[in-house]
């Protein structure tokens, strides 16, 4: 191979790298990669501020009205690279047993003989920024360091964002500090003298992971998950197998404080499948009525959660920012988020107003009105009447911003702290106009696995692929589990054991939906703040105070239990959102049936066995 010292090309490792391990590798990826230069980010706000620059004269940022939102870019990308790309996600284990059923696989050899004529020159005219970061608190023993060498500007300017980024990753990194190498590339290289495009990548895309060797290869898309490696490919699918070798749990979770007006507070992580309600349940204000209790946000999308010496499992949040979901977001449903978005804010694929500031759907409830003219996140005209023609968004129905958790006003005061929050309960809610009843709670630890593992929702559009089917999405992490799905439930299922042991409570687990839908195919629960009143009942759970009543999914409170003061929500109303109906019950546990078999291999026996027993309670109905 070619090193880049021969190809004439200088690494311009500054000083204060020690770690010959991430040189060498940096060396190989550059004779690899190719690019004419190589770039070292050190995190600062003066680079930052370049490379946005640099994105606004590229034409791939458009800075928005600093009068109205300042500091603030836009960036509408590739019409073709706008989301997760399932279909092309890999977990490349040694044996194809090892990734299990529910993820792609290739031999890792076979795919390193794929990728690699793939990677060769695929950065060519282009620049290699190294990208350095940590996932957790930089220095605590619960975070680990990744190192990402991508050929994008954007994807360094939103890793800032995103996770801890800079210099002082190094310092924790030393001289033998291990760290997860990722690799991206939106694999668009430049022949000489040939003009840039504004969102440059490929039709071709992997993204691929190595689990024992905990690396990851990202080729062709610069959008999201797929690019910002930190997330999806580090914290959730190599942090999983991570987590299962070291008895930990790495999940799709938001994790939020509460605190009632006596000053007693909990702690909650909550699994929701993509775009299903994590950062807006995360930020909640509570409604009138609930006067003297406070939501804070620790995290949004992704939790961590170790289990203690004392026998609590204590959850961090890996991430420094947010990459949400902006259609729906207005000041009823997250007043909390539109805050956060008022400055240092990167938008990607919403809409432009005409006087340089963003919209998408759902600010219309803001206002009262929609815009008269847009430029759609396509770069279009948009007008109320080309909409009602065509049905075109203005914004990308995954069209999302990304903030930096301190800009939310409700972020906790233990957000950052390095030994994190222990969890008093965990939720688990898909999307399901149907069946699903607005909140149960698990009769036991063993229930509540059984329900997060047969979780079904309706497919959205933060993953590319069809909308609105009802898939199983096991935990919220259908898409992100890095090894064998069923070795996962068992890993859940070992944590009991393993807490019990230490002689502790274990959290309660509920399973709720706020997506119920009626006749005309409304929204029964009014959902967002109003969320609190469900939140509530938990907590009355926890502390004793709810009766409950037993039913075929779990225990469910009676109407009378939920606080309704200041909502009008009749008897009539919650029947139709908690209402258990038999035969849809039927035909649910046929697809836990299907489901079940296609985990058969090392499923564990006592998911078959809480099945039965439900069978049981459904037949009793
Ligand atoms: P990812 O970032 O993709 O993991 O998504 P997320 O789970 O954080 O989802 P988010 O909170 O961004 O919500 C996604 C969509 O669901 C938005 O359009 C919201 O308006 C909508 N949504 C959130 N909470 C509720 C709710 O309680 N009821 C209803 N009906 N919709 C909700
Ligand atoms: C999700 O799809 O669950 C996200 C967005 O949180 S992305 O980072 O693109 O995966
Ligand atoms: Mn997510």
């Amino acid at each position: 191979m070619n090193s880049p010292v021969m190809q004439g090309l200088n690494l311009n490792t500054p000083a204060y790298v020690k770690n010959a391990k991430l040189v060498a590798w940096v060396a190989d990826m550059v004779a690899l990669c190719k690019p004419d230069s190589v770039y070292w980010c050190d995190g600062s706000q003066e680079e930052y501020d370049r490379l946005c620059q640099q994105l606004v004269d590229a034409g791939t940022f458009l800075k928005l009205n600093p009068a109205k939102r300042p500091n603030s870019f836009l960036a509408c990308s590739d019409p073709t690279d706008v989301a997760r790309v399932e279909d092309r996600t890999y977990i490349c284990s040694e044996k194809k047993e090892n990734a299990g059923p529910t993820n792609n696989w290739m031999a890792p050899a076979d795919m390193r003989a794929t990728l690699q004529p793939l990677f060769d020159g695929c950065m060519k005219g282009r620049t290699m920024y190294v990208v350095p970061f940590s996932m957790g608190p930089l220095g605590s023993h619960i975070s680990h360091i990744g190192i990402e060498l991508t050929d994008s500007a954007y994807v360094a300017v939103n890793q800032r964002i995103m996770t801890r980024m800079g210099k002082a990753v190094f310092d924790v990194l030393g001289a033998n500090g291990d760290f997860v190498p990722c690799m991206h590339t939106v694999a668009a290289p430049l022949a000489a003298g040939q003009a840039d495009v504004k969102w440059p990548c490929n039709k071709t895309k992997y993204i691929v992971h190595f689990p024992e060797t905990r690396e990851i290869w990202s080729y062709g898309s610069g959008y999201g998950g797929n690019a910002l490696l930190g997330k999806k490919c580090f914290a959730l699918r190599i942090a999983s197998n991570m987590g299962r070798d070291q008895g930990w749990l790495a999940e799709h979770m938001l994790i939020l404080g509460v605190t009632n007006p006596q000053g007693k507070k909990y702690h909650i992580a909550a699994a929701f499948p993509s775009a299903c309600g994590k950062t807006n349940f995360s930020m909640l204000v509570p409604p009138a009525g609930f006067e003297g209790w406070k939501v804070t946000t620790i995290g949004d999308d992704i939790a961590w959660i170790k289990p203690h010496a004392d026998g609590k499992m204590y959850a961090i949040n890996p991430e420094a920012g947010y990459f949400g979901v902006a259609p729906g977001t207005n000041f009823h449903t997250n007043p909390n988020c539109m805050a956060s978005l008022d400055k240092n804010v990167i938008f990607t694929n919403v809409a432009l107003t005409d006087d340089g500031d963003v919209w998408w759907e759902g600010m219309e409830k803001d206002t009262g009105s929609v815009p008269a003219h847009l430029i759609d996140w396509q770069g279009k005209d948009w007008t109320p009447e080309i909409a009602q023609q065509t049905g075109a968004k203005a914004a990308h129905p995954n069209a999302r911003f990304t903030v930096a958790a301190i800009n939310n006003p409700a972020l906790d005061a233990q957000w950052d702290d390095a030994d994190g929050v222990a969890i008093d309960a965990f939720i688990f809610g898909g999307r399901r106009s149907t069946t699903v009843p607005l909140v149960t709670e698990a009769r036991t630890w063993m229930e509540g696995v059984y329900m997060a593992a047969t979780m079904g929702s309706e497919t959205t559009a933060a993953a590319a692929g069809q909308q609105g089917v009802v898939r199983r999405d096991p935990f919220a992490m259908l898409p992100f589990c890095g090894y064998n799905m069923s070795d996962y439930f068992q890993h859940w299922l070992d944590m009991e054991h393993k807490l019990e042991d230490m002689g502790h409570t274990l959290p309660k687990i509920f399973c709720v939906n706020w997506f119920r839908k009626d006749e005309a195919g409304k929204f029964v629960w009014p959902g967002y703040g109003e969320n609190m009143r469900v939140l509530k009942w938990m907590i009355d759970r926890l502390e004793g105070q709810a009766k409950g009543t037993d039913t075929m999914f779990g225990i469910a409170p009676a109407y009378g239990e939920l606080t309704w003061t200041g909502l009008p929500f009749t008897a009539e109303q919650f029947k139709t959102v908690t209402s258990i109906d038999k035969a849809a019950w039927v035909e649910e546990l046929k697809l836990h049936d299907a489901h079940f078999e296609q985990l058969a291999h090392h499923l564990p026996k006592e998911l078959v066995e809480t099945k039965a027993a439900l069978e049981q309670r459904l037949a009793a109905v």
